[in-house]
């Protein structure tokens, strides 16, 4: 009976077997190293001395999130409060819960509450807190949902490549001034007809966008870049000064 396959053929299974086994490793090796959370920090949560919860005090209380973080507006860094800002409350309320037993000898002490810390950037880049929330760019955007954490972690990986997918493109972010302590806006929410009589739309459009049922992203942050004149820094020394 003639081999009805030639020689080489034998070899084919042993090829295949070593080729997935390189492929494998160098995919699993890849995704490691920039898909898990060790790269990015993503999901990153750490143990807190108190497991402040943001849900809590921004959702059920409505509380603003410059009560608290109140440089936010105004300075390169956003402040974490200090114990009085806690105790304008917490004097009175839940005050024999044992969660705020740390708050309560801070207070005591004058030590201040040892937070950890979650968003750092490194010290060769440039960043400013004011320069981006007065220009239509939400805490949402950077930090994710935080006014629904219990306690807070790590949401965005806050890499080169993150600022720059922005900055390149900020009308996919962009919302209305009066919405970016709102967490939880949406372009939907926009009304058409209010939000062209205050911001205008695109000189180069043709439709009117008032005349529109509901607004996009891109319709709603093209106005907006343009009204606002947005140009944020691609250049290296916009960020690494
Ligand atoms: C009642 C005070 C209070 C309010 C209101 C508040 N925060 Fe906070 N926030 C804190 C405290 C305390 C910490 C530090 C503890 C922690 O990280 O959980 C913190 C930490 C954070 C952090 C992490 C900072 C870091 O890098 O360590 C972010 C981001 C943040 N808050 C965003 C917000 C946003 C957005 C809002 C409004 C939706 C808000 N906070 C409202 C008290 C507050
Ligand atoms: C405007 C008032 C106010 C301020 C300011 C405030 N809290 Fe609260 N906090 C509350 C109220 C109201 C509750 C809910 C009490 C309850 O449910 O018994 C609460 C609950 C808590 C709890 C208990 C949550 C639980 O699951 O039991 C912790 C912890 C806490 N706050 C920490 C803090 C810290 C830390 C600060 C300062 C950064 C702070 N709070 C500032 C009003 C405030
Ligand atoms: C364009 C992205 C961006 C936006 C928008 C933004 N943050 Fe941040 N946030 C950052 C970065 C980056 C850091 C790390 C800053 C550093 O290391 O100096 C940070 C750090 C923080 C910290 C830790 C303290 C500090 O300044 O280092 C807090 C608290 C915070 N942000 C709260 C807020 C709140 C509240 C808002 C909305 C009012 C907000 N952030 C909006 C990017 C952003
Ligand atoms: C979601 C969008 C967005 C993200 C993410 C973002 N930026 Fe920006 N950035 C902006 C906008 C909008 C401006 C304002 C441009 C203007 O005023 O014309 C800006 C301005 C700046 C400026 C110039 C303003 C100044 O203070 O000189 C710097 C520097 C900057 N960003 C750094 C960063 C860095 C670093 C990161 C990442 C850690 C980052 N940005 C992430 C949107 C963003
Ligand atoms: C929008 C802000 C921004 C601009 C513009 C920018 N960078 Fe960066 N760069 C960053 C941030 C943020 C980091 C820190 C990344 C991290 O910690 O993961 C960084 C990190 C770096 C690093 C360290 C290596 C690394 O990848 O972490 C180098 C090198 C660098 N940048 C070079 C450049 C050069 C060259 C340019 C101009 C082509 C540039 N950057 C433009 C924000 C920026």
């Amino acid at each position: 009976m003639a081999n009805f396959f030639p020689r080489w053929t034998n070899w084919v299974p042993l090829k295949v077997v070593v080729c997935v086994i390189v492929i494998g490793c160098g995919l699993t090796a890849a995704t490691w190293y920039y898909a898990t959370p060790k790269y990015t920090k993503v999901g990153y949560q750490p143990i807190q001395p108190v497991p402040f919860p943001h849900d809590i005090h921004v959702t059920q209380l409505g509380m603003d999130c410059r009560y608290c973080h109140s440089f936010v507006e105004v300075a390169a860094q956003s402040n974490v409060p200090n114990t009085a800002t806690c105790m304008n409350c917490h004097t009175q309320v839940a005050k024999d819960n044992p969660k705020l037993q740390p708050v309560q000898e801070s207070w005591k002490s004058g030590e201040p509450v040892e937070w950890v810390w979650l968003y750092r950037t490194v010290d060769y880049v440039y960043y400013n807190h004011s320069a981006h929330v007065n220009r239509g760019i939400s805490c949402f955007t950077c930090h994710g949902p935080v006014n629904h954490m219990s306690v807070v972690h790590i949401a965005q990986p806050h890499s080169m490549a993150w600022c720059l997918d922005c900055h390149r493109h900020p009308e996919n972010y962009l919302r209305p001034d009066d919405q970016v302590f709102n967490l939880d806006w949406k372009p939907e929410d926009v009304k058409p007809a209010e939000f062209v009589a205050k911001y205008g739309q695109p000189g180069d459009t043709r439709e009117d966008f008032a005349k529109k049922k509901q607004l996009t992203q891109a319709e709603i942050g093209q106005t907006l870049k343009q009204r606002w004149k947005i140009t944020p820094p691609t250049n290296c020394q916009g960020c690494h000064r």
